[in-house]
Order: structure tokens, then C-alpha cells, then sequence
């Protein structure tokens, strides 16, 4: 089953270069099991794997995981303290895999808001993938995209000042080279579980014309079949970026 699926979607068109999910519901996956929010966290481990592993079979060049925001840091220091548990736990589990299958890990955000643990395990998980060739996987972590986009105005304004730069050199694409996407191509299908309809800070300036795709499927439960479904829909849009198409 999942086999044919897979092979109709490579049938059918074009997959995207690019894939970002924002991966929500963890929460509410526990609650609805009695069990405590850090065993939905867990759970979510499975659901990247999954999802990794389908983007390999689907050929996706790219995949970017919204796996904690900005915003997160606001909840309870226990549940912060897990999920920086869990990026430790992932990184110890997951590392050798992700070297043997090609994939080249990156992690973006305010990392220095991060302990020398997960810091440490960010360093490693880098280091370890960094020649994989197959699947660029990038995760955002302490990520924020407002907080991006003010970095990287930020950053011109200081090659303003020393005079590397005129002002009437900032342009989209000198804009984009400061933002932490700087080498890689806008997303062209974001997906969000939950069933949230909303974008939640998450790389505004990059989803200008991503494909939106909302699936009511909570994060733990997603499988590569529900990424492959998300894609088999993308290849059934029209993308017009403001023009008309003829006929
Ligand atoms: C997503 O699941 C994981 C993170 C945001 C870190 P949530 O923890 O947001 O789960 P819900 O939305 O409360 O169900
Ligand atoms: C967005 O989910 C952040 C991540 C998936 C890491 P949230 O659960 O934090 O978003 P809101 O609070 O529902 O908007
Ligand atoms: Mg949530």
C-alpha cells in the first residue's frame, strides 16, 4: 500500500523541493491518553523518523521541522527541560542512521538561548552529518521567524555602517542571504498537524508562496503515508505566483 503510493506520487509530477512541517500536537496526544505532555513529545520522535524517511523515498531534496519555537520557552521549565532532553535523546538515537541514509542535519535559531547540553548535541549531530548528500534536513529550534528577520536587518545595517554595503544594495536577495535559509530555496509546501489553522511565527518571509497544506493528524500519529498524501495534494495544485495561466 504504502509502496503504491509512493510510486503514483512519482508518477504523477513534480514532487517539492522543499518540505517544512510544522510538527504540532504532541500535547494533546497525551492528554487524550491520560499520559503526561513530555510522553506526547516521545512519541513525536517516531513521527520524525517517519517522516525523514519518507521524504528519502520521495526523492524531497529538503525537509525543515518547526520542532521548538521561540514561544516555547514560555512554557513550564519541566516541559522545556524535556524537550531539550529529548533533542539529546534524539541526537544519541538517531545519529548513526542519519549519517548511513545520506542526510546532512543544520539547526537554526537563537541557539545561544540553549544549555551546553543540547548545544553540545547540536555541535555533534552537525559535525557527524555534515557530508550527507541525500536529504538536507533542517531543524528550527529556539526559532523565531520575526526574530530572524530582525537579525538579519541587523546584519545589513552593520555592513551599512562599515561600508561594505550601500543602502541601495538591500534587495530581496541580499534581504534572504542574512536570514538562516540563506542557501536554500523557499519551502513549496508547509504542512501543520494539529488541525491548527495558523502559521505560529514560523518562516514568514520564506512561505510567501508555499502551499499550505493543514491535516487534522496529530503529530505523533503522522506517518509517511500522511506525508505522501500531502504531496500527492501539493502535485494537484496550480500555482500561479500572480500570473495568469492561459487555456
Ligand atoms: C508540538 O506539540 C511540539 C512543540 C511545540 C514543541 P505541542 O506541545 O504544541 O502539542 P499541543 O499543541 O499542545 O497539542
Ligand atoms: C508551533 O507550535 C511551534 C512548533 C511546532 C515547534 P505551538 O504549539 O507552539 O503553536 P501555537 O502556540 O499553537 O500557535
Ligand atoms: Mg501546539
Amino acid at each position: 500500500m504504502a509502496s503504491e503510493h509512493l510510486k503514483q506520487l512519482l508518477l504523477d509530477g513534480p514532487v517539492p523541493e522543499h518540505v517544512a512541517v510544522i510538527m504540532d500536537g504532541n500535547g494533546r496526544w497525551a492528554r487524550a491518553r491520560g499520559l503526561p505532555r513530555y510522553r506526547g513529545h516521545m512519541a513525536g520522535m517516531k513521527a520524525v523518523r517517519e517522516v525523514v524517511e519518507g521524504a528519502i523515498e520521495a526523492r524531497i531534496p529538503i525537509l525543515t521541522l518547526f520542532a521548538f519555537s521561540q514561544e516555547n520557552w514560555n512554557r513550564p521549565t519541566r516541559e522545556v527541560s524535556a524537550l531539550m532532553r529529548l533533542l539529546q535523546l534524539y541526537v544519541a538515537r538517531e545519529r548513526d542512521e542519519l549519517v548511513r541514509q545520506g542526510v546532512r542535519v543544520r539547526v537554526h535559531g537563537d541557539l545561544d538561548r540553549l544549555a551546553a547540553g543540547p548545544r553540545a548535541a547540536i555541535d555533534e549531530i552537525q559535525a557527524a552529518t555534515a557530508g550527507g548528500t541525500v536529504l538536507r534536513l533542517n531543524l528550527m529550534i529556539s526559532y523565531g521567524s520575526r526574530a530572524e528577520i530582525t537579525r538579519a536587518a541587523r546584519l545589513l545595517a552593520e555592513r551599512v555602517r562599515a561600508g561594505e554595503l550601500q543602502p541601495d544594495e538591500i534587495t530581496e536577495a541580499t534581504f534572504a542571504a542574512e536570514l538562516y535559509t540563506a542557501d536554500l530555496p523557499d519551502p513549496d509546501l508547509l504542512i501543520r498537524t494539529s488541525g491548527e489553522q495558523r502559521i505560529s511565527n514560523f518562516m514568514l518571509w520564506q512561505i510567501a508562496y508555499a502551499e499550505l497544506y493543514m491535516t487534522p493528524v496529530l503529530w505523533p500519529e503522522f506517518r509517511r503515508e500522511h506525508l505522501f498524501a500531502a504531496i500527492h495534494d501539493f502535485q494537484k495544485r496550480e500555482r500561479r505566483f500572480g500570473r495568469v495561466t492561459t487555456g
